[in-house]
């Protein structure tokens, strides 16, 4: 099923990797440097030598990278014997746009970008395993293999969404990483009202986000863990931002940020705010004793459906019921004519 919410069921583990291909490179940092050498003087036209010399390579090199960046819709006047002149601040994720928002965070140091990758998830579990640290950040522009909960697929077109994996590396049993996933939700939640005061963003367990009751964000937790402890997490979150349409079998359940305000939102600036959010979250998570009752306790407070709300469960044959709250550990409480039941893993569908 693609996820955004709708279809398809992406190729199972034991496909994917006889099908693995090496991976998809990395955006070159020159490309970056350019941007942000370009953004410092933007009044000023600068002639194609004093950008070399900024970023340390020759009058060719740049009038190659800005043949480039133009190609992936950065807008640049000028040629290599006027110089050039950025004409729009780009809303690439770019490192260099990204790292100086969240220099007091955990996610300020290890940006990777990329303009197109099968899965920023699996690009982080690779380096997870790989050794990579804590609070390296994943992003792409577009995901050609997005991956969604339960085998789905995640709907990733290019540079309309936002396409980031985070790891993290808790002192946690695997037991506790749930209640980190639905933490990673109230910090998309509480990110997008910070960018919109206006804005009514809704939690539906256990790891969407919906805006008038339309999926705008999926979160996908993946661990490798031993059973008693966790070795690494990458929590990765898609969010729908500028996209002004979706293809027709994801129309009914999918809307994007720009669909729901009717505004052009600022990628940079949401995806600074999300990674700011979540940065406070894990911390409250992993320095205060009570924080895994106090994030069930907000989860149920800022999600309209999770009691008192009619659903369909599919697992186990699928049953219904009216939620009632999440269990100790996170997982929902579904009271059903036979009784309370408990939500492993199964999707909700609102009746
Ligand atoms: C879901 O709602 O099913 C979860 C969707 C998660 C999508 C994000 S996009 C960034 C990261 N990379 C992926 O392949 N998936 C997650």
């Amino acid at each position: 099923m693609q996820h955004n919410s709708g279809i398809k069921a992406a190729p199972t583990d034991r496909a994917r990797s006889t099908r693995r291909k090496s991976p998809a490179p990395e955006t070159d940092a020159s490309l970056g440097r350019i941007v942000r050498v370009l953004m410092g003087y933007p009044t000023v036209v600068i002639s194609g030598t004093k950008l070399a010399q900024e970023i340390g390579t020759t009058r060719s090199e740049v009038w190659r990278l800005v043949e480039q960046l133009r190609t992936l819709g950065v807008e640049i006047a000028g040629h290599p014997s006027s110089g050039y002149q950025l004409t729009a601040v780009p809303d690439l994720l770019l490192p260099e746009m990204i790292e100086p928002l969240l220099r007091s965070t955990i996610f300020g140091e290890n940006v990777h970008h990329y303009y197109r990758v099968g899965s920023t998830n699996t690009v982080a579990m690779d380096a997870a395993a790989a050794g990579a640290p804590e609070g390296t950040v994943f992003l792409a522009e577009q995901q050609t293999a997005g991956r969604g909960r339960a085998s789905n697929q995640w709907h990733s077109a290019e540079s309309t969404g936002i396409y980031c994996s985070v790891i993290l590396r808790p002192a946690l049993p695997p037991s506790d990483v749930l209640v980190l996933s639905l933490a990673a939700g109230l910090a998309v939640q509480s990110a997008i009202q910070e960018v919109d005061s206006h804005a009514l963003p809704d939690l539906k367990w256990p790891n969407d986000v919906l805006i008038m009751g339309k999926k705008f964000c999926g979160i996908l937790t993946e661990m490798n863990a031993e059973a008693t402890r966790v070795r690494h997490i990458v929590v990765g979150i898609g969010v729908n931002v500028n996209q002004n349409s979706f293809p027709a079998e994801l129309e009914q359940s999918a809307t994007s940020l720009r669909l729901t305000t009717g505004i052009e939102w600022s990628r940079v600036e949401v995806c600074a705010a999300l990674l700011k959010s979540l940065d406070r979250e894990y911390h409250k998570l992993l320095e205060n004793r009570d924080a895994q009752a106090e994030i069930l306790r907000r989860f149920e407070e800022r999600s309209s459906s999770a009691r008192g709300r009619q659903v369909r469960v599919e697992e186990k044959g699928g049953f219904e019921g009216m939620t009632e709250g999440l269990d100790p550990r996170g997982f929902l409480q579904v009271r059903t004519r036979q009784g309370l039941r408990t939500v492993y893993s199964g999707t909700v569908r609102f009746k």
